[in-house]
């Protein structure tokens, strides 16, 4: 069963960042209300560095976010502090403005030279720290301009992964071509997904998705994410 996406439109990019940012504050907020920690999945790429920099820089007194563990969709296999990294842009933008301890960080074991056991180690970690409920309370996704999303690529048997939750890929689709990667099921299982989106380039595949108008567009990746209680997108209006 899948969820009726929420598509949310802004103006500018600075009006979206202001506003996930409350989103995500909010989200936080309401979560820490009601129980010890709140879980939160942060996607990679360029699009989001202005939100984790808006965060670390106007909302570290928001909420303690000593309380929210911190994962990743995908990881590019290099060192966690090389500048393509995707736990390093957010370490430098998000983490370190907020002083946030190690332990509250769960980063891709993406230096792993064995890829595909560290793709396995970190499954068996995300297993047992959820157990078999929900995953994310909260899960954050980019959107290629092919439409994949984390390291989920159109075409690849990634894509149709029911069972790992979490995979070694190599693709040409985008470099560095080594990954690790979240699955569909992994995001299936968050309580709520946003998609965070913006600029010209990403409007074809945000038509193809919200809009599909055949089986390739309902195949592609962003298409078949899905969360437990809400699917929320974020698009602004040049994406849109
Ligand atoms: C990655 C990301 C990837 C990204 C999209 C959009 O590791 O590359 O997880 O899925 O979210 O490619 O990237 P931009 O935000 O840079 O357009």
């Amino acid at each position: 069963m899948s969820v009726a996406p929420d598509v949310r439109v802004h103006e500018t990019a600075d009006e979206q960042c202001a506003a996930v940012a409350d989103f995500v504050v909010g989200e936080l907020r309401a979560i820490l209300a009601r129980a010890p920690r709140a879980t939160f999945a942060l996607t990679g790429g360029s699009t989001p560095k202005r939100l984790y920099e808006r965060l670390g820089a106007r909302h570290g007194r928001d909420l303690d976010w000593t309380k929210v563990h911190f994962f990743f969709g995908d990881e590019r296999c290099v060192p966690l502090d090389a500048p393509d990294s995707n736990f390093r842009m957010a370490h430098d933008a998000l983490f370190a403005p907020l002083g946030l301890p190690r332990s509250g960080l769960h980063p891709m074991p993406a230096e792993d030279p064995d890829r595909d056991a560290a793709a396995r180690r970190h499954e068996r970690e995300l297993r047992e720290f959820f157990g078999d409920g929900a995953t994310f309370d909260l899960a954050m996704l980019g959107l290629g301009e092919d439409a994949h999303v984390a390291s989920l690529f159109p075409g690849e048997r990634s894509v149709d992964e029911r069972e790992r939750w979490v995979l070694h890929i190599e693709t040409r689709a985008k470099p560095p071509p080594h990954r690790l990667t979240m699955t569909l099921p992994v995001f299936a299982r968050s309580r709520t997904l946003f998609f965070l989106v913006g600029g010209a380039t990403k409007r074809d595949a945000v038509r193809r998705v919200l809009e599909p108008k055949d089986d390739a567009d309902r195949a592609l990746p962003a298409a078949r994410v899905t969360a437990r209680e809400r699917l929320i997108w974020f698009v602004d209006r040049a994406a849109r």
